[in-house]
C-alpha cells in the first residue's frame, strides 16, 4: 500500500454462511462511503470464521462469496484493499504476542459476545472462540488503523483492541496507533424479525433475517410473517414499538426515505400496507443487489485476494517487525 496523508479505516466479515442486511445496513453499507475518504482495508476474516465449525467444501466457497458481497455493496477494489486473513501470518503471529504480552484473562472473561455465543457450552467451545477477540484486535493494530467501522456488537471488541494497544504501548514502547470505533446511529443494530429484542444474527432461524442472497419472494414472506407491537400505528419508537421501529430503519436505509416521512406516509394505514411496500423495497434491493453480485466470477476474485494481499502484506509485516523488535525476538 502506497503511503498516503490519509487516514485508515479497517473491517471485516466472517465467511461463515448468511450474510444478512444487518451486516449490509450495520456495517458494509457504511464502508462505501468510506473509501474515498480514506485508506480502506476490508478483510475476509477466515481464521475468525474457524472458531465455530465450519465445512471445508462450504469455507472456500464462502470466502469467494464475501468478496462479491463487497463488491455488490460498492467497495471498489481500485479504491480499497481487500483480502483474506489467512493469506497474511502476520496476523495469527500478532495475535499470539497479544495472548502473551498484553491480553488478559479478566479482558476476555468480559466480552458479552462471548457469554452469547458459548451459551451454556461455555467449557466445551473452542479456545479459539474465546480467544477470537485478540485475533481481532491484531488484525486492527497490524495496519496503524485509525477508525474501525462497524454494527453495534463489535464495540467492545474494538475497545478490547485500545486496550490491548495502550497496555503494550506502556510495556514496550510506543509502538501501535490507538483506533477508534465508528458506529452509525442508524442500523447498528438491526434487530430480528422474529424476535425484534434480538439482534438480526445468521446463528438464528432463517425466519430471523433477510439473506442477502434470499428471493424477494423468501424476503416477502419472511417480512409478512415478522413480528408486529400492540397497536396498530406505524410510529417509530424503539421502547414501546421496537418491532415496527426495526422495520422503518430498514425501510429508510433502503430506500434513502426518512423514518418521519415513513411515519407520515403510513398514518392511518396498517401493519398490512406498510409490510407490503417493505417487501416491495426489500424485493427491489435484492433483485439489483444480486444482479451485481451474480456478475463476478470466481477467478477475478481470486485476483483480486492476490493482489489485496500483496498490498496488505508489507504493512502488516513492518509493524509485526516493530512489535518483535520491541520484544527482543528479533535478529537475536
Ligand atoms: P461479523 O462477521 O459477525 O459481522 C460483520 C459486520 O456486521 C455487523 N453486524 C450487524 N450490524 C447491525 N445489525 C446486526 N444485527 C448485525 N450483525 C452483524 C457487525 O457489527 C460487523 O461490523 N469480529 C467481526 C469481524 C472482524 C472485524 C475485525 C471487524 C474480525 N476482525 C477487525 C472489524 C475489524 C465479526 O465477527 O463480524
Amino acid at each position: 500500500m502506497a503511503k498516503s496523508d490519509k487516514k485508515t479505516i479497517f473491517s471485516g466479515v466472517q465467511p461463515s454462511g448468511t450474510i444478512h442486511i444487518g451486516n449490509y445496513l450495520g456495517a458494509i453499507k457504511n464502508w462505501v462511503g468510506l473509501q474515498d475518504k480514506y485508506d480502506s482495508i476490508f478483510c475476509v476474516v477466515d481464521y475468525h470464521a474457524i472458531t465455530v465449525k465450519q465445512e471445508p467444501e462450504e469455507l472456500g466457497r464462502n470466502i469467494l462469496d464475501v468478496v462479491k458481497i463487497y463488491m455488490a455493496s460498492g467497495i471498489n477494489p481500485e479504491k480499497s484493499v481487500i483480502f483474506r486473513q489467512s493469506d497474511i501470518s502476520a496476523h495469527t503471529e500478532l495475535a499470539w504476542i497479544l495472548n502473551c504480552a498484553a491480553a488478559r484473562v479478566s479482558d476476555l472473561n468480559k466480552m458479552t459476545q462471548f457469554k452469547d455465543k458459548a451459551g451454556q457450552e461455555k467449557e466445551n467451545v473452542s479456545v479459539g472462540l474465546y480467544d477470537y477477540p485478540v485475533l481481532m484486535a491484531a488484525d486492527i493494530l497490524l495496519y496503524n488503523t485509525d477508525l474501525v467501522p462497524v454494527g453495534e456488537d463489535q464495540k467492545q471488541h474494538v475497545e478490547l483492541a485500545r486496550t490491548l494497544a495502550r497496555r503494550f504501548n506502556s510495556r514496550y514502547g510506543e509502538v501501535f496507533k490507538i483506533p477508534e470505533v465508528e458506529i452509525r446511529k442508524e442500523g447498528a443494530r438491526i434487530m430480528g424479525l422474529d424476535e425484534a429484542n434480538k439482534k438480526m444474527s445468521k446463528s438464528a432461524s432463517p425466519a430471523n433475517y433477510i439473506a442477502l442472497t434470499d428471493t424477494p419472494e423468501a424476503a416477502a414472506k419472511k417480512i409478512t410473517r415478522a413480528v408486529t407491537d400492540s397497536g396498530k400505528e406505524i410510529k417509530y419508537d424503539k421502547e414501546n414499538k421496537p418491532a415496527i421501529s426495526n422495520l422503518l430503519t430498514i425501510y429508510s436505509l433502503l430506500s434513502g426515505e426518512e423514518i418521519k416521512e415513513l411515519e407520515k406516509k403510513y398514518q392511518g394505514k396498517g401493519y398490512g400496507d406498510f409490510k407490503k411496500d417493505l417487501s416491495r423495497t426489500v424485493g427491489e434491493f435484492l433483485t439489483t443487489f444480486q444482479k451485481k453480485y451474480n456478475s463476478f466470477e470466481d477467478d477475478e476474485v481470486r485476483e483480486i485476494l492476490k493482489e489485496g494481499a500483496e498490498k496488505a502484506r508489507p504493512v502488516a509485516e513492518e509493524t509485526l517487525g516493530r512489535v518483535k523488535e520491541r520484544l527482543g525476538i528479533k535478529n537475536s
